[in-house]
């Protein structure tokens, strides 16, 4: 079985969990950019007009990710925080540019406080046609604890 890792990541955590999750499965995690960078002003929640709340509620041009070539897989382990309950915008683009057909898709978010299911409805209905796997919630999951969930996906 092949491997990769994509993540988007703004203030680190979500890649704090792509990395140890790459010394479980021995590949080297990749990471989603978005071709605007964000500001620390754009990524304010609190405040209705930032960039990344008017793009999570469709006011604002959806935001393009950078190109990003995958090596060879069979499962594509996708991370990204929850940004209103779902994934980033961003995220709905890289996906738009993979070819993930028939491939298998695992899910792993970071949030403050949100459960995954409602991104992983979103990241089912952008892969018709891959094997999206239930998402995870991973934060501050040690490498024992993601390894524990790669082997309950039965790798
Ligand atoms: C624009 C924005 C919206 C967010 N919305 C949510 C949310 O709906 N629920 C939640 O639990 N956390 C929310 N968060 C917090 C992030 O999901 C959390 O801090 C995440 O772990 C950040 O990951 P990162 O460090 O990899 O960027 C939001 C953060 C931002 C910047």
């Amino acid at each position: 079985m092949k491997f990769a890792i994509a993540y988007f990541s703004e203030t680190g955590t979500t890649k704090q969990a792509a990395e140890r999750l790459g010394q479980v499965l021995k590949v080297t995690p990749l990471a989603i950019e978005a071709t605007v960078p964000y500001t620390n002003a754009d990524l304010n929640w609190q405040n209705d007009n930032s960039r990344a709340n008017r793009e999570q509620s469709g006011q604002a041009t959806p935001p393009t990710a950078k190109p990003l070539t995958l090596p060879d897989f069979n499962v594509l382990f996708l991370g990204y925080p929850t940004w209103w309950g779902v994934p980033p915008m961003v995220i709905h683009d890289f996906l738009a540019h993979q070819t993930l057909a028939g491939k298998v898709v695992v899910p792993f978010a970071t949030s403050g406080s949100s459960s995954p299911e409602r991104g992983e409805a979103i990241i089912k209905q952008l892969l018709p046609k891959s094997d999206v796997k239930p998402a995870k919630r991973v934060n501050n999951f040690s490498v024992a604890q993601l390894k524990a969930w790669v082997q309950q996906l039965g790798y």
